[in-house]
């Protein structure tokens, strides 16, 4: 692979990207927001042969010259790889490292990029064999997300059931229970509700939680979670969570939001409950529904595109784990 190699300065990055491509690139076309329309493959470059953009960025321009290479590639020009030397991109640069290996000569900067692709958030998912249990990798990756504190509930997860007309819906829950070890997840909700009389008819569902860069989707069967269980969360929940299970028919039509809060009052009054520490029962239509996982699947954020992506399927009393395409 020949490479024809360009470097620039900072504050020329942006002229030399539009010079560059003028020269080797022309057509019409929206391709990129905010980029002169006028991006189509020439063909004056042989087949293999690539064009390595060098923009020597800085802290300052980084992100912004990072956002234009990866709208670039995400739109797939063909045969532009460009190389942002920031160490404030090391997605980007790692991402650079995969595409430029086999051949190509990045110098200084491809070293870099290999180093970065080392030190890369779970870089153990670009590697291979790999992993052989992923659920210990879900408890780890939630409560990196607790620590985080990027998001107000981090053990928010999409929950899809299929109704018993064979419809499909999707609703936010908490998962508040994870064990690990036997790879169950378990939500709790009013059974009586549309996804609790949904897993009633067809007992499995799907999961899929997203944080940042990472997204786990699991899939199982569904069982309900011992009461023993269901009655010592209900019990640490706050008062008017506990008061709330018994007023909402969850999932049922209510005339109007005073209507609600009238209900709420009545149980306040009927169970003479004031205070937190004042004991509220858990009643029959609330509990926990645990999925247990059949295949988890582990997905990584990867510039360009090239994400990270394994599904690891139950065998026995360990997982079989497969690479996908992303
Ligand atoms: C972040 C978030 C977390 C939620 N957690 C729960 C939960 O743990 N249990 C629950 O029953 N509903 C929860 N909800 C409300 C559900 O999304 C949904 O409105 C409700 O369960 C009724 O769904 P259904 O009619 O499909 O049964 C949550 C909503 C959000 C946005």
């Amino acid at each position: 692979m020949r490479v024809i190699q360009t470097t620039c300065a900072a504050d020329e990055a942006e002229a030399l990207l539009d010079a560059l491509l003028a020269e080797h690139l022309v057509g019409c076309g929206n391709l990129i927001p905010g980029v002169r329309s006028r991006y189509r493959w020439q063909g004056d470059i042989q087949d293999d042969e690539e064009v390595l953009l060098v923009m020597e960025t800085t802290k300052e321009n980084a992100p912004a010259a990072a956002a234009r290479l990866r709208a670039l590639h995400s739109y797939d020009v063909p045969k532009i790889l460009t190389l942002a030397p920031s160490a404030c991109d090391t997605d980007y640069l790692r991402w650079l490292a995969d595409v430029t290996r086999p051949g190509g000569d990045c110098g200084a900067e491809g070293a870099a990029a290999r180093d970065a692709e080392a030190d890369a958030p779970d870089a153990w998912l670009a590697r291979d064999p790999l992993p052989a249990e992923p659920v210990a990798i879900v408890e780890r990756w939630l409560g990196e997300a607790f620590e985080a504190r990027a998001q107000e509930n981090p053990h928010a997860v999409a929950l899809a059931t299929v109704d018993p007309d064979g419809r499909p819906s999707v609703r936010m829950v908490l998962c508040s229970h994870l064990d690990a070890a036997a790879g169950r997840f378990t939500i709790y909700t009013n059974i009586e509700s549309r996804k609790g009389r949904a897993v009633r008819h067809e007992p499995r569902a799907a999961l899929v939680f997203h944080w940042g860069a990472r997204q786990v989707r699991v899939e199982g069967n569904v069982e309900p979670t011992p009461d023993a269980q269901c009655d010592a969360y209900f019990a640490s929940r706050p008062l008017e969570a506990r008061l709330g299970a018994w007023a909402s028919a969850q999932s049922e039509p209510v005339g109007s939001r005073d209507a609600l809060l009238e209900k709420l009052r009545e149980v306040a009054l009927r169970f003479g409950a004031k205070e937190e520490s004042d004991p509220v029962p858990r009643p029959p239509h609330w509990g926990g529904l645990t999925l247990v996982a059949e295949s988890v699947e582990l997905w990584v954020s990867r510039t360009g595109r090239i994400h990270d992506r394994a599904v690891w399927r139950r065998s026995g009393s360990g997982w079989n784990a497969t690479r996908l395409q992303p």
